[in-house]
């Protein structure tokens, strides 16, 4: 009997074998194979996770196990982050990236898919094949407690990132999961809601990164999303799922579900959701008892006893369960699961991965305000330098949830710039307020400490936002302000020295009431292990600053878009804005934000000129930008687009292009952009189809979405 199955497992093995990843028409023919040789119960029993983060491996067969681990800011350790797992095993660390945000302020898809690639590396390396990300939900609200993870307001930059990210995990041979579909844009009642959104903004504004995704990255996974839309969980939609999902974009992967998000047997099957996680006994420690649509957070439903009896009944057909396993098993096949092992090649957390980490970290700081050229600091004048608050001497490297990542080391702000700074300058911290726990208020005499060192400092940089505890998946921000009196202590602060900078230490947009008082404020998001080098390099002008701003910052919570429909009531929520999200909004209906998408300054100046545009299909827009200043630098240049006189209301502007440049002083570079018909494009629902209506098109070019420096139209005939 031994050998017999001995016998078995080294001839499946041998006659499964793949070639290439991406080698589709041999995976296919090795898919129909393993299919035809499953029984049904074995197909059935992939249908459910074997544990928390495992598929079910059948050895008879040569099936392995899909080991993943969740993302997106790097390997998350899959040991010791449930009920599920053993208390006793030792968490994995790997390399801590920034934020989603983070990434997405850089806009330098380049740089992303680095970041892809090397998240790949690392989790091969830890034997994983599979990660559970990219994020790319647009930040809707400025209040969700998950915006860190994404990529901010605007479909064509989340899309152009999302594409990037994949395409670096994916080419290491490990499956990519773009989540969570669709429009998980709150974290608020996320396993009861049911948001109400029409069909042209899921198209326009909610749905493009995710088609990207598939389209153009060939995204091996998708995880749907916990929130109902339009009356459905997402894991029974079968809109979203066999519609838009497969016969829209033609996607060929697997949908993995979100833990805990199913809550139907026939429904979830038959709508086409292949495989719920968690499983095995990891899903029933941890679900205690199966949950039910009430409840929320529902798991259990596709385990061979709920499944079998219903394919028994004719409920399921035997047709759908070889979609379901047969999808699994082509991007098993495709991404060489069964052909190399990933555990065993390659390190994790080397000074390379640290190096690109660094990078990152350093890119994505965006520069709000720098009155009088406050920044950066200069070190040949400078003898004292206070530092202050509660993200001072503490490495937020991002917010909270299954995206935290344990690196080996963190490097705080205060670290890094006491190392900067050396013997020369005087570096002195005081923690101002406390954030967290029982002491996080507001506190006059915490305050009057720091308040006394920044009096006798050269300059003060406070260091302020949120915290992992504060800002977090599993629950939304209550407030736009900063938490625990950090408004007054900035306010005291510079009140007492003149020279204050103040840097943001956040994963969305803070309402900011002293900006008159800081005649400088830098954003540097969550910035992952590195993210302490990053800022101590922008405030010194070791680097010079080139984020963006992929979110508009209101100036106060009622100017934002989602405001009076969101979160909302009854469990249920309406999307009233439409398309009209983020700078869409602002720009439409002319309220002035505090800081514009696209918002980010240099220590260098750049100028426009030269706009030129040559109709034609592709339509081609070229511009040239120079670096009119004294340091070298980055600048992203930005094209808009928009339609005036149309079938259908559309936004005064839309972005459609964009690209990084870096530039010496006084050096120039022409910028070529095409806009396809898709650029052109609005989805109608009465249709059923994109549409670009003949008529004049207005770009514009510029350094953010307020800041248009080139103008110019073309006609769409
Ligand atoms: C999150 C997912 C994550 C999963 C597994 C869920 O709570 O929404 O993004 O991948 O947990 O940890």
């Amino acid at each position: 009997m031994r050998l017999l199955y001995c016998l078995l497992l080294v001839g499946a093995a041998g006659l499964l074998s793949s070639g290439q990843p991406g080698n589709e028409a041999a995976s296919e023919k090795r898919v129909s194979d393993l299919l035809r040789r499953m029984t049904l119960e074995e197909k059935v029993a992939m249908l459910a996770g074997a544990g928390w983060m495992e598929t079910v491996a059948h050895p008879r067969l040569g099936i392995p196990a899909i080991k993943m681990a969740d993302g997106p800011m790097g390997v998350r350790s899959w040991l010791g982050t449930s009920a599920a797992t053993s208390a006793a095993a030792k968490p994995i660390t790997s390399t801590a990236f920034p934020s989603g945000i983070a990434m997405a302020a850089t806009w330098d898809p380049e740089l992303v898919q680095r970041e892809g690639k090397t998240i790949g590396q690392e989790a091969k390396a830890l034997g994983r094949d599979m990660l559970l990300g990219p994020t790319v939900n647009i930040a809707r609200a400025p209040l969700w407690g998950r915006n860190f993870e994404g990529y901010g307001e605007d479909p064509y930059l989340a899309a152009r990132l999302a594409v990037a990210y994949i395409r670096g995990v994916q080419g290491e041979g490990v499956i990519a999961t773009v989540k969570h579909f669709a429009a998980n844009n709150e974290e608020y009642e996320r396993h009861r809601i049911d948001e109400k959104i029409d069909e042209r903004a899921l198209q326009e504004i909610y749905f493009p990164a995710f088609q990207a995704a598939v389209r153009e990255a060939g995204v091996r996974a998708v995880m749907n999303a916990y929130n109902k839309v339009n009356g459905l969980y997402c894991a029974e939609n079968p809109h979203l799922l066999a519609d838009v999902l497969r016969k829209q974009w033609g996607f060929q992967g697997f949908v993995v579900s979100d833990w805990g998000s199913t809550y139907s047997t026939v429904g979830t099957v038959n709508a086409g959701m292949d495989l719920e996680m968690p499983g095995g006994e990891a899903m029933r420690t941890w679900l205690v008892r199966p949950k039910t649509k009430e409840d929320g957070n529902g798991c259990g439903f596709l385990t061979p006893e709920k499944v079998l009896p219903e394919v028994k009944a004719g409920r399921i057909s035997v047709a759908t369960v070889d979609e379901h396993v047969g999808r699994m098993l082509r991007a098993m096949f495709a991404m060489g699961l069964f052909d190399k092992p990933k555990t065993g090649g390659g390190a994790v957390d080397t000074p390379e991965q640290r190096a690109v980490a660094r990078e990152a970290a350093t890119q994505g700081i965006v520069l709000l305000k720098n009155a009088g050229n406050a920044l950066p600091l200069d070190t040949g004048k400078l003898r004292s330098v206070a530092v202050i608050g509660p993200n001072a001497a503490v490495a937020r490297t991002g917010g909270g949830g299954s995206s935290q990542v344990r690196p080996n080391y963190a490097v705080t702000p205060l670290d890094a710039i006491k190392e900067r700074a050396g013997g020369r300058v005087r570096v002195e911290y005081a923690l101002g307020v406390t954030m967290e726990g029982e002491d996080a208020k507001d506190n006059p005499r915490l305050r009057e400490e720091a308040v006394a060192l920044a009096k006798k400092s050269d300059a003060a940089v406070l260091v302020v936002g949120y915290a992992p505890t504060l800002e977090s998946e599993g629950f939304d921000r209550k407030t736009l302000n900063l938490p625990a009196g950090q408004d007054e202590l900035i306010r005291a602060v510079a009140a007492a020295n003149k020279n204050t900078l103040v840097v943001v230490n956040a994963g969305s947009p803070v309402a900011i009431p002293w900006i008159g008082q800081a005649p400088a404020v830098l954003d540097m998001w969550y910035g992952g292990q590195e993210g302490g080098h990053g800022i101590a390099a922008v405030l010194f002008g070791d680097a010079n600053p080139a984020g963006k701003l992929p979110v508009t910052f209101p100036k106060e919570m009622k100017d934002s878009p989602a405001y009076g429909h969101y979160p909302g009531e009854n469990l249920r929520v309406e999307y009233a804005e439409g398309i009209y999200v983020g700078y869409r909004h602002f720009d439409t209906r002319n309220i002035e934000p505090l800081f514009p998408f696209g918002h980010g300054l240099s220590y260098t100046t750049f100028g426009y000129g030269g706009l030129q545009i040559t109709p034609g299909s592709p339509v081609r827009v070229s511009f040239q930008v120079r670096n009119t200043g004294s340091r070298a630098g980055a600048e992203v240049a930005q094209l808009y687009l928009h339609q005036a006189k149309a079938g259908v209301d559309r936004p005064a502007k839309e972005l459609k292009g964009f690209r990084k440049l870096v530039l010496k002083p006084g050096e120039a570079q022409t910028v070529t952009l095409t806009l396809d018909r898709s650029a052109m494009s609005y989805y109608s629902p009465a249709k059923k189809a994109w549409v670009a209506e003949p008529g004049t098109f207005e770009v514009t070019v510029g350094a953010s979405s307020r800041d248009l420096r080139l103008r110019g139209n073309f006609e769409l005939r």
